[in-house]
């Protein structure tokens, strides 16, 4: 017998890598205050379909749901399903424990699996785990600032660059809030009408179920037509607006990169105003690492009292795939690229790289025709760092080595460099 389709083993040593994830996960959430939180894996349908919406591919397509045996003839079945998502679970164990009459934002996280129906591939899974955190409260307690919304993507940026992943982009929208988004649904629909009859057979149906999900249509032929409709930033209120521009305004000011993204409008029906998602170009078509966003309304849609909130939910499998690509990339390079900046240095280059590899160190030499900006880009690709040898280095005998990765520089005494060197492959090798 196998595993099931989109279900997978997780085996040593690659175990390792998604437990010192998860380590480093805890810990930063530690350092934002955050505590975690466990739900159970499943739950009543209905939370489900009232809370990720009736209409949205997970609920009408996706979740491993059946009717659960009555044990007893005063039992009645029920209806129960897998979790596809945590988000739901969480607020509704805010509620179930009044969670909300502290008073007080509560910061949880969870780590677990999760499981939809979808066409496995590279990056998609049928059982698949996800990282996530949620901030939820009372209005008074803060739950709908803006800088919860920045203090949450400023923690996500924080935590990609702790596990190392280079080269993420944040993408931001706003969706707006139950009192704008009908407008703009209204002004959607109106120019849907003449044009979708031209659309793929998704667009078709959801212009008529979930307008808003017709932006995040990858068919090329539809590009045109949507890149035409309206756009939901032209149609937030002031409040609305005022929001998202305060959310940005805090990620200027903390240094947080990102793009904004008017298509970006996410796969489950209970977000308003802040969307977003980090994306990773080495990871294909599945490329969106994490996604999340606000929530507003759903406590009140699952029967709870007034709740604003927000949160997010990595894909923990995306990561170790990310991790994996950077670290085989990073190992295929030369551990060091001896870099002559003079024609005089040359023969003293050959003996340096001699040396190194002669200490089991994987050597590029390069040769005095060095120019800093061009030698360095193409060093880069080859190798993981650079020792320059100029005169003073050869007067000194210490050289200076830059780490392509980290962007540091830093004076090295010669009789320790093979050691330093070999010391970061180590480190490489270990991922970090
Ligand atoms: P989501 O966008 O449905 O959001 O999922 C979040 C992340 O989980 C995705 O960006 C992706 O990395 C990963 N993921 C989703 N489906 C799969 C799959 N089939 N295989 C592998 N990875 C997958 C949510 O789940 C929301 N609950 C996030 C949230 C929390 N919003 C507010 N709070």
């Amino acid at each position: 017998m196998k595993a099931v389709r989109g279900t997978r083993d997780l085996l040593p040593p690659e175990t390792a890598l998604w437990s010192r994830i998860e380590a480093t996960a805890r810990e930063v959430f530690a350092r934002y205050h955050f505590g975690e939180i466990r739900t159970p894996i499943f739950e009543e349908t209905a939370l489900f379909a009232r809370g990720v919406g009736e209409e949205t591919d997970i609920v009408s397509k996706e979740m491993y749901t059946w009717e659960d045996r009555a044990r007893a003839q005063s039992e009645k079945t029920q209806s129960l399903t897998l979790r596809p998502e945590n988000t739901a679970g969480v607020v509704r164990a805010y509620i179930e424990h009044k969670l909300g009459e502290s008073g007080q934002l509560q910061k949880l996280y969870y780590i677990g699996p999760q499981f939809r129906r979808e066409r496995p591939q590279k990056g998609r899974y049928r059982q698949f785990f996800q990282i996530g955190a949620e901030v939820i409260g009372p209005p008074h307690a803060g739950s709908e600032s803006p800088l919860r919304d920045a203090e949450v993507l400023e923690m996500l940026a924080s935590l990609l660059d702790a596990l190392g992943i280079e080269g993420w982009t944040l993408r931001l929208n706003s969706v707006g809030s139950a009192t704008d988004r009908p407008a703009y649904l209204a002004r959607l629909r109106e120019a849907l009408q003449p044009v979708v009859g031209q659309m793929c057979a998704d667009c078709q149906r959801r212009a008529e179920t979930n307008p808003l999900r017709v932006l995040d249509c990858k068919v090329p032929e539809d590009q045109p037509i949507i890149d035409a409709l309206p756009r939901i930033a032209d149609s937030l209120d002031a409040a609305s607006r005022e929001h998202f521009a305060a959310v940005c305004a805090a990620l200027d000011a903390a240094g947080v990169p990102y793009t904004r993204d008017h298509r970006l409008v996410r796969g489950l029906d209970y977000y308003t105003r802040t969307t977003f998602e980090f994306t990773h170009g080495g990871l294909g078509a599945q490329n969106a690492l994490l996604g999340g966003g606000r929530y507003d309304g759903l406590s009140e849609a699952i029967g709870g009292p007034k709740a604003p909130g927000i949160g997010f939910a990595i894909g923990q499998d995306r990561l170790v795939l990310t991790l994996q690509a950077q670290q085989a990339a990073a190992s295929e390079r030369a551990d060091a690229c001896v870099a002559p900046v003079g024609e005089a240095q040359n023969p003293a280059a050959l003996a340096l790289a001699r040396e190194l590899r002669r200490a089991g160190l994987r050597i590029e030499l390069g040769d005095g025709s060095f120019r800093v900006r061009k030698s360095m880009e193409m060093a880069d690709r080859v190798a993981r760092s650079i020792v320059l040898l100029g005169e003073d280095e050869l007067q000194s005998d210490v050289l200076t080595v830059k780490d392509f990765a980290t962007a540091e520089q830093k004076k090295i005494p010669r009789a320790e460099l093979a050691k330093h060197l070999l010391a970061a492959r180590a480190q490489v090798e270990k991922g970090q």
